[in-house]
Order: C-alpha cells, then sequence, then structure tokens
C-alpha cells in the first residue's frame, strides 16, 4: 500500500502558466510541414496549419521557444525577414538541412499571436555576436524611427512585439553545439550580450544556458560558473534533459526522481552563488527541454529541406514516464517558474502530422494537457508519501509519483497520480485541513499492452477514460491504482 498524505499548508509554491511552454526548432517538419504548410487544406492565408492550432490550444500551451535549440547556434535572424523571395536559401550545419528561409521571425511572430502563445526568443551566442543579438532585441522591441524597427514596420510588424523571455544561446557547454565554448567563455560573451540586450530593452527577461545535461562532465561546475558571472544580469538559469527506456524498465521508470535531484542540485547551486554574492535577487529555473527521446543517432537531414528527424511515436510506457517528469515540474514550483516542453509538433513532440494530412495527439499529450489546464495559479501542496519502492541506477523510488494542487478561488484540489507497479497498487491518500471532501472526476491512461501508440492508422489507441470515483472513508481518498496508470482525480472542498 502507497500512503500519501498533504496539508493545506504545506505549501510548495503557485504554478504559473510559463510552466507549460513548448519549443519549435527550425528541425525536420516542427515548422515546415509542422506549423506552416501553405498548400494544407486546414491552412490560413498565411500558411499556418489551422488543424495543428487547434490542438496546441487543446495543451494551453504558454511560451513558445523559438527558432532553436542546435539551429541557434549558426542562424541569423536577417537571412529570414523581408520579401520572400530575396531571403538566401542556407545550410543548416546543426541538422544539416536546407534552410530556404521561407518562415522567420516575422512570420513566427505572427503565427504566436495567433496561436495565442508567448513567444520565448533564442539568440545566436554560437556563430553570432552580442552586436547580432541587440540587433534582433531592437527589430523586435524598438518602436520605430530606427533602421531596423521601421524595417520591422515595413515587414508587417507596425507595433513592436515586445517579446520578454530570452535565451542567451542553446546548450553551448555541448561539443555538439556549433561553437561552443568553455564556462568562462560562454559568460563573458553572454554577460556582454546580456547587457548590450538589456541597453536596447531594459525590460526583457533573461535565460542563460545552463548544463544540457547532468551527464555532461563539466555539470555542475558550469552552472556555477554561469550563475557567478551572470548572476545580477539573468533572471534564469536553464536546464535541459532527455530520458530513453534503453537500459532497464525501472531506469526509465525512475526518470522522474533523477529529474528531481538534478533540479534539487540546480536549486542548491543558484542558493550557493546568491549567498556568495549576497545577493537579494533570486535567479529562477527555466527547465526549457525536457522529453523522451529515443531517435538518438538523430540522422542528420542529408541537406534536404524539412526531412523526417526525430519523429518519436510514444507509447503508454512513454506516457507514464512523461507524466511522472511533469509531477517532478509541479513538485519544483518554488524554482522552476518556467518549462518548455521540447518539442510541439513532429520533432520528440506531443503532435505528429501528415504532409497534406492528419495531425495527431501522441499519448504525451494527454497527461500535458490535464496539467495545462488543471493547475495554473494552483498552490501545489507537498506530497508526503510512504510505501514500496523500486530500485534503479537513480536510488529507490516510489511506486507512485504523485502531484496534488489546490484551486482555491474554485475549491477544487486536482490530484495527479503514476502507478508505476506491474500489479494493482492500494492507495491511502489523506487530504488535511480541506473539510469534507467530494470527489468529482476521475480519469485514467492506461493500455492492455504498454507498448501500444497513436498512429495515423489507430490514431486513437491509446485515450484517457472516465473511471470510477474513489471512496472516501474518514477523510481519506482510498483507491486501487490499476497497473502502469496515469490518474487525474479531482476534489471538491467546503471549508475555507
Ligand atoms: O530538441 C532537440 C535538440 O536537443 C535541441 O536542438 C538541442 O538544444 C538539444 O540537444
Amino acid at each position: 500500500m502507497t500512503k500519501i498524505f498533504v496539508d493545506k499548508n504545506l505549501k510548495i509554491g503557485t504554478v504559473k502558466h510559463e510552466l507549460f511552454g513548448s519549443f519549435i526548432e527550425h528541425l525536420g517538419r516542427a515548422v515546415y510541414e509542422g506549423i506552416y504548410e501553405p498548400n494544407h487544406k486546414s491552412s490560413n492565408k498565411d500558411g499556418f496549419r489551422e488543424d495543428v492550432i487547434n490542438l496546441i490550444k487543446e495543451l494551453n500551451i504558454s511560451t513558445v521557444r523559438y527558432p532553436g535549440g542546435n539551429f541557434v547556434s549558426g542562424y541569423h535572424f536577417e537571412d529570414g525577414i523581408g520579401p520572400k523571395e530575396k531571403r538566401p536559401v542556407r545550410l543548416d550545419m546543426a541538422w544539416q538541412t536546407i534552410e530556404d528561409n521561407s518562415f522567420g521571425t516575422d512570420e513566427f511572430m505572427k503565427w504566436a499571436k495567433h496561436a495565442k502563445v508567448v513567444p520565448m526568443m533564442a539568440v545566436n551566442l554560437g556563430t553570432g555576436t552580442p552586436l547580432d543579438a541587440a540587433r534582433l532585441v531592437e527589430y523586435c522591441n524598438f518602436p520605430k524611427g530606427t533602421k531596423l524597427s521601421d524595417y520591422r514596420i515595413k515587414n508587417g510588424g507596425i507595433d513592436p512585439y515586445n517579446i520578454k523571455y530570452w535565451c542567451l544561446g542553446n546548450e553551448m557547454d555541448g561539443p555538439w553545439q556549433i561553437s561552443s565554448l568553455s564556462a568562462e567563455d560562454y559568460a563573458k560573451k553572454a554577460l556582454i550580450t546580456a547587457r548590450m540586450m538589456k541597453l536596447v530593452d531594459p525590460n526583457i527577461k533573461l535565460i542563460a544556458a545552463g548544463s544540457s545535461s547532468p551527464e555532461m562532465p563539466t555539470y555542475p561546475k558550469w552552472d556555477r560558473t554561469i550563475l557567478e558571472e551572470l548572476y545580477e544580469e539573468i533572471d534564469y538559469i536553464s536546464m535541459h534533459r532527455y530520458y530513453a527506456h534503453d537500459s532497464s524498465l525501472n531506469d526509465f521508470y525512475a526518470s522522474y526522481q533523477d529529474m528531481d535531484d538534478f533540479i534539487k542540485t540546480i536549486k542548491s547551486t543558484i542558493n550557493y552563488v546568491k549567498t556568495y554574492k549576497r545577493s537579494k535577487k533570486d535567479v529562477k529555473i527555466s527547465f526549457d527541454e525536457y522529453n523522451i527521446w529515443y531517435i538518438k543517432e538523430a540522422k542528420l537531414g542529408n541537406w534536404q529541406k524539412a526531412p523526417h528527424l526525430i519523429e518519436d511515436n510514444y507509447s503508454m510506457k512513454d506516457a507514464l514516464v512523461f507524466s511522472g517528469l511533469l509531477n517532478t515540474l509541479l513538485n519544483n514550483v518554488d524554482v522552476v517558474e518556467m518549462a518548455s516542453l521540447a518539442q510541439l509538433v513532429n520533432v520528440i513532440a506531443p503532435i505528429l502530422t501528415q504532409k497534406d494530412g492528419m495531425a495527431i495527439r501522441q499519448t504525451l499529450f494527454y497527461p500535458f494537457k490535464n496539467a495545462a489546464n488543471n493547475t495554473v495559479d494552483g498552490k501545489v501542496l507537498k506530497p508526503i508519501i510512504t510505501g514500496p519502492k523500486f530500485n534503479s541506477k537513480y536510488g529507490d523510488v516510489n511506486y507512485v509519483s504523485s502531484s496534488i494542487i489546490n484551486n482555491e478561488k474554485e475549491k477544487e484540489i486536482t490530484v495527479f497520480l503514476t502507478n508505476y507497479h506491474k500489479n494493482e497498487m492500494e492507495l491511502d491518500l489523506e487530504i488535511r485541513s480541506f473539510g469534507k471532501l467530494t470527489p468529482i472526476y476521475h480519469e485514467i491512461l492506461n493500455s492492455n499492452d504498454i507498448e501500444n501508440k497513436n498512429t495515423f492508422e489507430k490514431p486513437n489507441l491509446v485515450v484517457p477514460k472516465e473511471s470510477d470515483l474513489p471512496t472516501i472513508k474518514d477523510n481519506k481518498v482510498l483507491l486501487n491504482l490499476k497497473p502502469e496508470t496515469y490518474h487525474m482525480l479531482k476534489f471538491k472542498y467546503e471549508g475555507i
């Protein structure tokens, strides 16, 4: 049996909508044939696929990071603005793809407005200079009267875009990155860039590139160096982490614990640097790339335009792991303020599209949709868990992963539970200090085979179903969690 209790007064923090961001990179078919396909039957006059936008709205996505990713480290935004017929065709060296630049900054901004998402722009700190980055801020955010701002107006951006979130490069610790740097060199370049960008627009929020994975040999010294050099200039440090079922299933199921350990280490590093700097300011975490990623050969694009790259098709098992990652993000909202599911369409994504055809929901779609639609502005309560554990390369881990959110306005509690056990798990959930609880909703995601996936042939093989409401005895919620299942439960309460 697993026992969980939470108390109304044991709060971790408040969920911001920015926790449910995502990411569109010029990679494979994320842009072309993903969000942008002028000849698709659902596309509007700007070539934006409305079927995809509808799914994005269903996910309640907040921010969308753009244009990369590894791509950004070789990208020069001037190539993607102005009359389309004059835009150069370039080699994208990051993914060995042909980039015709028919979609660039202005198209992205138009798309973001139409899709009702908040742009999160990344600047090129690989082959780009601090001046290039400051010029991009000027192009986007300066009202008018300069060459660049007037050019934006000419290109259709009458009002300044006022982009708030800016990433200072991408994964600059990774040898795969075009022009990767040592921590010291990155910190120096990022510092000059940050200052120049803020001279152009002091209202922007900056995200420094943290370790691209805890498996990097430079982790966590990289993060300490970056924070020491940039602490007063930045608002967030980024974290990236991908998982795959590449060793035992236990190891894969334990991913949520590893993500938690990673966050706790960066949180301690932030606290160390804050104290060392005698700073009054709190730098937060932007977990701006996380997901399950199998196609690791990352077959490069063979110099094609929009090739099929890293189009992982996710199973029920992947959805179980993914839901645990969401619980971990929620259980760390005191420090993780923003996150971006990498990515949004086709490339390691919750949405898959066919050229000229359908757009479908992958298994991961459902836990993300539930979290993004049921937790924003709620208070995450600290779950105290006792129960059986399984062994993994990350240590001993609870079979049940959970997160519990109190929506004070609606007097509603949302509970997410994932049972990683091969057998049914008896659950005893005590939600203290709320008075009488009434269960109002229970949804379950499972499948008779954890390898089942949604495909274009069977797009609804793995979909959530409404399930029986749990019993409440002595104000304790009693429930038997079926083997390898994901659950969302909702309760109303009467107390204050
Ligand atoms: O999301 C795919 C790639 O993963 C991104 O381009 C890069 O930042 C990371 O390594």
